[in-house]
């Protein structure tokens, strides 16, 4: 008896049941609907329960999976809290599936929410940019076929270089495009950096952008060219579609004081990966830290043959410790979890950054278009890839000992003592 009152604690709606109005529809406001409205690429509204009843068997099975909303980590291990975590709760988890499995039941309107407003397409979300840049070409998608991942590409009119403080890149026609990676190919890299650039940021379904920390940017180069490496799907019509990024910059002249660094971790030999038919394989990467860190953002990157990605700190005492783990890779999300202010790793000079990723090329790999192929490294979906991207902060000494005296907890004292 007593377990049952506790599970109705965590879990009120096993005791009362679940309705749309009353339990699943502030859910679907917190959880789904930024991206689940009418004029997003995807499937289906979650706006009203008319919208969403159709969806229930569907809905029920994507978020018992934790599938939907997309959010890949293990919430069981490493860092727990994300500026930008939209997953779901156990216990709401519990309220949908409760709501599905007793026949998705309305429940009395009055009992609803007030309704979000969802802002037009055409304001961007980092607020009025400075600059504006596009693709080249507009690229038209076939009606019908398999979807298509190709790069398009663009200039920048820059006539300096400058410091951004936020972007944003978003497409002309979002109904066709899947996903959109930026990547700056800049004029004079440095040795080692990708012939395909360093990424700078993505449009997906529901990402609104990247702002930056204040006095933290990321320098843009005079000459720069960009690549959009872009996944289309069809939609039954041909359609076409351009790219256009905004940015917004600090000041002429003004230098933030820190400077996010994109830095991708990868397997050693660089890039030698080899997955057999019908196996699942380990891949493991380093990279030492030759100043102190903070680690902003993590985000894996993988193919179709993707499971997972650990990033793992091994320590200047030895000890080893889990930052994030991914335990459902999805390749069609390409997802930047970016660590909360208070808990975002900080790590001195020495500590030697870990990355496991594991590739299952088997059957039970739902989303392996065949078991039986080899796969080796490569840029079509089809083959695979192994890598880690973190945003890296660096910090000299005194800012270092500043940020780890500003997490310890505080000594409360009684006043008067
Ligand atoms: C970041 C954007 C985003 C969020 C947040 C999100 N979804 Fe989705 N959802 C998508 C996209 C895009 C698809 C289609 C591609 C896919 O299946 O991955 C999709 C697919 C689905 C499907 C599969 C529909 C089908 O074809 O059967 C269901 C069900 C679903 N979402 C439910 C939800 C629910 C419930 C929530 C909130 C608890 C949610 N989603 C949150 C973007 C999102």
């Amino acid at each position: 008896m007593k377990l049952f009152r506790l599970l109705v604690l965590v879990f009120p709606a096993l005791a009362f049941g679940a309705d749309f109005s009353k339990d699943v529809a502030p859910i679907f406001e917190r959880a789904c609907q930024s991206c689940h409205h009418a004029g997003t690429s995807t499937p289906m509204s979650l706006v009203t329960y008319n919208d969403a009843r159709p969806w229930a068997k569907s809905i029920k099975e994507r978020v018992a999976l934790r599938d939907m909303p997309p959010w890949h980590l293990d919430k069981t291990v490493g860092i727990r809290h994300y500026k930008n975590d939209r997953s779901l709760t156990d216990a709401e988890i519990a309220t949908i599936v409760k709501w599905v499995d007793a026949g998705a039941p309305e429940g009395n309107k009055a009992d609803l929410p007030a309704p979000l407003t969802f802002t037009a397409d055409n304001v961007w979300y980092i607020g009025k940019p400075d600059l504006l840049a596009r693709t080249d070409k507009d690229f038209k998608m076939y009606a019908k076929g398999p979807d298509w991942w190709i790069d398009q590409y663009g200039d920048i009119a820059l006539t300096e270089d400058r410091w951004i403080k936020a972007m944003e890149v978003k497409p002309s026609n979002p109904k066709v495009v899947h996903h959109a990676v930026l990547y700056a190919i800049e004029p004079d890299a440095p040795a080692g950096t990708p012939e395909t650039g360093i990424q700078l940021t993505e449009f997906a379904v529901g990402k609104y952008g990247d702002i930056f920390n204040e006095n933290t940017g990321r320098l843009l180069k005079k000459g720069t060219r960009l690549r959009y490496d872009m996944h289309y799907f069809a939609i039954g019509s041909e359609q076409s579609n351009y790219m256009t990024v905004a940015f917004q910059f600090y000041p002429k002249g003004v230098v933030p004081k820190y400077q996010v660094r994109s830095i991708p971790i990868r397997n050693f030999p660089n890039d030698e990966l080899e997955i057999p038919p019908n196996s699942v394989v380990r891949t493991d990467g380093y990279y030492r830290l030759t100043r102190n860190a903070r680690i902003d953002a993590f985000q894996p990157h993988m193919h179709m043959r993707g499971k997972g990605m650990t990033l793992e700190a091994i320590k200047l005492d030895n000890t080893t410790e889990i930052l994030s783990s991914v335990d459902h890779f999805d390749f069609n999300w390409h997802i930047n979890y970016i660590y909360a202010d208070d808990v975002s790793p900080l790590l001195p000079a020495g500590t030697v950054l870990h990355m496991i990723g594991v590739h299952d090329n088997t059957a039970a790999n739902k989303r392996n278009p065949d078991p039986s192929a080899w796969v080796g490294f490569g840029e079509r979906s089809v083959d695979d890839m192994v890598q880690v991207w973190i945003n890296v902060v660096y910090l000299d000494d005194a800012e270092f000992k500043q940020a780890l005296e500003a997490r310890k907890p505080k000594l409360v004292t009684r006043s008067g003592i």
